[in-house]
């Protein structure tokens, strides 16, 4: 990928996240982060356009402030609520004169793939080719510069609620920025945080969130299974404060300076004070007490993950589980997941200076995914959206941040079979769906 700035935001439930970061001959650097509460989500979703905005206008204008710069484009990952994902395959003629495979034919056979009827509430996220296949030989990482006369793509298609990436565009653009790409929180996580191997012989990756827990199975380099619960860090919250009958913001405080995740960890000799509700002194606490409130949450929600993954014959994963998301940070939390999940856990605690907070994890791997993509990702990109990219960002530039036009995205995901060329999607709104712009792609190329 270009040298050049590239910025991510993640738009969580408790906190909006910026990120500035300078990309060099494949290195990254962060050069400004922002972070700022986040009113207008509940469990991970947007339910006040406005108010979110709000929030996000205050995370970048603390970026900018610590990059030195005007940030007026963001990459945003969107989380796997409703996730769907299918498998799809597209096939093409060549038409050069010669048969030599170029840039465009790869964006043709992605856009085959697309030519499909989606539901007037779903919208086409991102696509993964698995394969390209040249005149019958499989396996084609790039086909570009091979000869042939017939070109196919077999891979993945993520579909997202219409509605979910609606709002967060929205809410990025009230906030008066434009949106890069979008991409799918749990899968550029797996991509930047797992190793190969990982992916390939399979690993769990939950993302421990404040108002959802994001939990993604990836085998074989796909993933093949991802559920959210609407449960994080705030129920824990929500338990202390209901327990030790003490307001939310000193249950929150409580629970990161005292917290451990187990009983096991926490000791019956040392003690906290807290302001109760009702009591005109102070309540004096017991470390171990207040563990026993989140060891009994966080169990809960462990169990409850380990009987989807049994259900749906998540098992045998080589690579065990890795935790992400600023509830992680709890300590004792792998030790607690190993006993529950009885499989390795490790927690996954990002590098980049001031950063290293598993609740950078998402904003990291956004960027990172983004800065890297090789050229061929770049041009399925530019498939999936049906139009021209962006230039890439100048490295030079002084101000303004110029980003690669966009991709991708994001309860449980729905794995489904190949479906024949199904109705055209009647698309009602103003923006165009991905198909239609894929659509407008092909009567270009064929005129
Ligand atoms: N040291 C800590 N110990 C325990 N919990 C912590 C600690 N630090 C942060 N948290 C919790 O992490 C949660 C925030 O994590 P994160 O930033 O990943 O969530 P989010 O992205 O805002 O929310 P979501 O992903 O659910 O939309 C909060 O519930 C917070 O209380
Ligand atoms: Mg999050």
């Amino acid at each position: 990928m270009a040298n050049g700035l590239y910025t991510g935001i993640d738009v969580g439930t408790s906190t909006i996240k910026v990120i500035v970061a300078e990309y060099v001959s494949g290195e990254m650097n962060i050069i400004g982060n922002g972070n700022a509460e986040s009113e207008g989500l509940k469990n991970g979703i947007i339910v006040d356009i406005e108010k979110t905005a709000m929030s996000i206008r205050k995370a970048v204008d603390a970026a900018q402030e610590k990059a030195g710069i005007i940030i007026d484009t963001v990459n945003v990952s969107i989380p796997a609520n409703q996730l769907g994902i299918e498998p799809c395959q597209g096939m093409i003629q060549i038409q050069g004169a010669n048969k030599e495979i170029v840039d465009n034919d790869v964006v043709e056979v992605i856009s085959n793939a697309l030519m499909r009827g989606l539901v007037p509430e779903r919208e086409i996220i991102s696509v993964e080719p698995n394969e390209f296949i040249v005149d019958g030989f499989p396996e084609i990482s790039d086909p570009r510069g091979m000869l042939g006369v017939r070109l196919e793509m077999k891979g993945t298609l993520y579909t997202g609620p219409k509605t979910l990436i609606h709002n967060i565009i929205t809410s990025i653009e009230r906030a008066g920025l434009a949106v890069g790409n979008i991409v799918i929180a749990p899968l550029v996580t797996a991509k930047q945080v797992l190793s190969d191997q990982e992916r390939e012989f399979g690993t769990i990756t939950i993302d421990m969130g404040a108002g959802q827990t994001t939990v993604t199975a990836i085998h074989d380099n796909e993933i093949r299974y991802v559920n959210t619960r609407p449960e994080g860090g705030d129920y824990i919250t929500k338990d202390i404060s209901a327990v030790l009958n003490t307001d939310l913001k000193s249950a929150e405080a409580v629970k990161q300076n005292y917290g451990e995740a187990s009983t096991e960890r926490a000791s019956q000799d040392e003690f906290f004070v807290i302001d109760s509700v009702g009591k005109a002194e102070p309540e004096q606490v017991s470390e171990y007490y207040l563990s026993s409130i989140i060891e009994a949450r966080l169990s809960q929600i462990f169990e409850k993950i380990k009987g989807d993954l049994q259900t749906n014959r998540i098992q045998d994963y080589p690579g065990g589980i890795v935790l992400v998301g600023g509830t992680s940070a709890m300590p004792g939390i792998p030790e607690l997941a190993q006993q529950i999940f009885e499989m390795p856990v490790r927690l996954h605690v990002p590098s980049e200076l001031g950063l290293r907070n598993p609740a950078y994890n998402q904003v990291i791997s956004t960027v990172k995914y983004v800065s890297s993509r090789s050229d061929i990702e770049v041009l399925i990109t530019r498939a999936v959206l049906g139009d021209v990219p962006a230039p890439t960002p100048v490295y030079e530039q002084p101000a303004a941040i110029a980003q690669p036009a966009y991709v991708e995205q994001p309860q449980v995901a729905t794995l489904e079979s190949s479906q024949p060329a199904p109705l055209p999607d009647e698309d009602d709104e103003d923006r165009p769906g991905v198909v239609d712009r894929v659509r407008g792609l092909f009567t270009n190329m064929f005129d």
